[in-house]
């Protein structure tokens, strides 16, 4: 089932409920329960959703949500992926790439964090990996990224973190994005 979503404007926060992760994602308490409760390998593969980021354009973020989580799905400018590219990743607070789609030791570089082979898209959790609050994003923080307001974590524009508590780059899930833009989670 594939899901037609609008584009956010500018600073606006979207959040999209897709409708197929009721399967999973029964509650408010969803997704540190989920976490704990470890579903089985065929729960998992029932939670996979596909998204439809056709209508997206350069600049806008949608947000959908998945396992109970946001996602943020990013089209990022020039300019945005420029600056993520440039970046010494060996300065980093988290120099670790933390994307389910490359190896568990593969370094925070842009091209380890954005969609492989369109680097226009970056998808990622979008829950703050301090202490699980929402970060606010279209190029919110110092570094041009995502910023969260609860104890002042800033993300640059690969959703790294650069500055604050956060310990963590925001997570990148598995996912696989088809030449007709549909992406899928999971
Ligand atoms: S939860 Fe984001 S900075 Fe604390």
């Amino acid at each position: 089932m594939s899901t037609t979503l609008h584009t956010a404007p500018r600073r606006d926060f979207l959040f999209y409920s897709t409708g197929a992760v009721g399967a999973v994602a029964t509650g408010a308490a969803g997704w540190p329960l989920i976490d704990s409760m470890n579903p089985s390998a065929d729960v998992i593969a029932l939670s996979s959703i596909q998204v439809d980021i056709s209508g997206l354009t350069v600049g806008s973020q949608l947000t959908v949500e998945w396992r109970g989580k946001p996602v943020f799905i990013r089209f990022r400018t020039e300019s945005e992926i420029a600056e993520a590219q440039a970046e010494d990743v060996s300065a980093l607070p988290d120099t670790i790439a933390r994307n389910l789609n490359v190896s568990d030791a593969s370094v925070a570089i842009d091209a380890n964090r954005a969609v492989a082979d369109r680097p226009e898209f970056l998808v990622m959790i979008g829950v703050c990996t301090h202490l699980g609050c929402v970060p606010i994003g279209d190029g919110a923080g110092d570094f041009g990224g995502w910023y969260c307001p609860c104890h002042g974590s800033h993300y640059d524009t690969s959703g790294r973190i650069r500055r604050g508590p956060a310990p963590e780059n925001l997570h990148i899930p598995k996912l696989e994005l088809s030449d007709d833009s549909i992406l899928t989670l999971g």
